[in-house]
């Protein structure tokens, strides 16, 4: 039982680190950030932008995880989390705040949902996006394992922890 539980989180693990990279492969064929896109409003609905500001904003995931599941981006490109520093606390905070804030206008308590970032190799799309996924119950076994704490998910409050630490 923990032998073939160990070997389905090995194959969960396999099976999303070869979409990222096929993932990776597909954008830079196309050389086109479609995420600056949509932030941009470059191109029509979808996604329909519930919450626009001048850095960022929020739109639904197209392949939602549970029954709400929206990504705040910012407007600047950025590659990951990998690509900021010090100087971008302010922002990854003010993203932040602006998920609770919408998941709060949502009637979900931010506490009780899964606020956070994948990291390389671990994302499937190279524009820094920051998750907002709620009720985690509704998730898939593969998705729990996918958006938990690790060191291919964190928590934004991990994430501003951790810039708070880096060099500007
Ligand atoms: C931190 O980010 C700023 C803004 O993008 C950049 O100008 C600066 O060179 C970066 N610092 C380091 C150490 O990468």
């Amino acid at each position: 039982m923990y032998i073939a539980g160990l070997a389905g989180l090995g194959l969960i693990v396999l099976v999303s680190i070869y979409k990222c990279a096929s993932g990776e492969v597909r954008q830079a064929e196309s050389e086109k950030c479609f995420f600056c896109d949509f932030a941009h409003r470059r191109q029509g609905p979808p996604p329909i932008l519930e919450v626009e500001t001048d850095e960022y904003v929020i739109f639904k995931d197209k392949y939602p995880a549970a029954r709400l599941h929206y990504l705040a981006i910012p407007k600047e490109h950025f590659d990951s989390l990998k690509a900021l520093n010090k100087s971008h606390v302010g922002l990854v905070r003010r993203m932040e705040q602006g998920m609770m804030e919408f998941l709060r206008s949502q009637n979900v308590d931010p506490k009780e949902a899964i606020v956070g970032f994948h990291l390389p190799p671990f994302i499937s799309v190279r524009h820094l996006h920051l998750h907002g996924i709620f009720p985690p119950a509704d998730m898939s076994f593969g998705n729990k394992i996918s958006f938990m704490p690790s060191f291919w998910f964190k928590k934004s409050s991990d994430a501003i922890r951790e810039l708070e630490d880096r060099e500007l």
